[in-house]
């Protein structure tokens, strides 16, 4: 696996893959890897010619601080997992290689997107990712995109930046991966202590619980007594929400046919996980 810091080292290498014709899928993370992000990279390995990675910690997506200089960082497991997992390049910029100092950081229009669920309570954090994303999409071009489902108003936000940018890139959407027991993998989950651990799978177990009851009519009394439910066990909620899956319009009553997502964000403690399933 090749490892590069900077633009210029990069680009003369996607180059030459394009010139012979080479297609390209491109992995964004941000580091602490797990089998999720290892999905990804073998997706665009059966899908494209090359594949490239990037690991980079956004600092403009965190609306938190403390969230930020805490999140995982586990540089070089990383880069032996990515190696083993056959990515041919890695792109590992410093902050002021992805936001120089003349970078003007553009205002996305992403209208009621980023004004619900996780924009709600994260405010500006989707203009950070749609910033990071769109300086990485400038750099590598490339013909695929792998982002996983766990993150499902992201996929949303990023395909929206790629039609408002004209970026010619497929979005594919890996389907989340779950531990044994339920859990959705996330980096975030190395800040759980074991206990911690099982208290979180009744993030999972809620989704299912909705997917296994939801019924036509009214939806909203679901909702409440599930997030009531979390609270009771220690969680502090954000939000339970079920939503169109197209749109994320949040859906009170619902007609039975509609394709729903059932989506929960919620603290244990100082660490913020977030869920979602599909409910069809
Ligand atoms: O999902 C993530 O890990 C990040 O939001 C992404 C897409 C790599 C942008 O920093």
């Amino acid at each position: 696996m090749i490892l590069v810091k900077t633009e210029k080292t990069i680009i003369p290498f996607l180059q030459k893959w394009r010139k012979n014709q080479l297609s390209i899928g491109f992995v964004p993370t941000m580091g602490a890897l797990h089998n999720g992000h290892l999905s990804l990279i073998s997706s665009s390995i059966s899908d494209c010619d090359i594949c490239v990675s990037s690991l980079f910690v956004n600092p403009t997506q965190f609306n938190n601080k403390s969230d930020f200089e805490k999140y995982p960082v586990t540089l070089e497991k990383d880069i032996a997992l990515l190696e083993a997992a056959g990515c041919h390049i890695l792109f590992l910029p410093s902050v002021t290689e992805i936001y120089p100092p003349n970078y003007v950081s553009p205002h996305y229009p992403l209208g009621e997107l980023e004004m619900i669920l996780e924009g709600k309570y994260r405010p500006g954090h989707f203009q950070g990712v749609c910033q990071v994303v769109d300086r990485l999409l400038h750099i590598t071009h490339p013909q695929c995109l792998y982002l996983g489902q766990k993150d499902y108003q992201q996929c949303m936000v990023i395909k929206k930046m790629i039609e408002l940018r004209n970026y010619f890139t497929d979005v594919k959407i890996n389907p989340t991966i779950r531990d044994a027991n339920g859990l959705a993998l996330s980096s975030r989950n190395m800040r759980l202590s074991d206990e911690e651990k099982i208290l979180a799978l009744h993030l999972s177990k809620t989704l299912f619980y909705i997917k296994e009851n939801i019924e036509p009519g009214n939806v909203e009394l679901l909702k409440q007594q599930m997030a009531q439910q979390l609270e009771d066990k220690g969680f502090k909620v954000d939000y339970v929400e079920i939503a169109s899956a197209a749109t994320l319009e949040t859906v009170t009553h619902w007609n039975g046919n509609d394709k729903l997502v059932a989506l929960v964000a919620a603290y244990i403690n100082e660490v913020r996980l977030i869920d979602n399933m599909l409910l069809f």
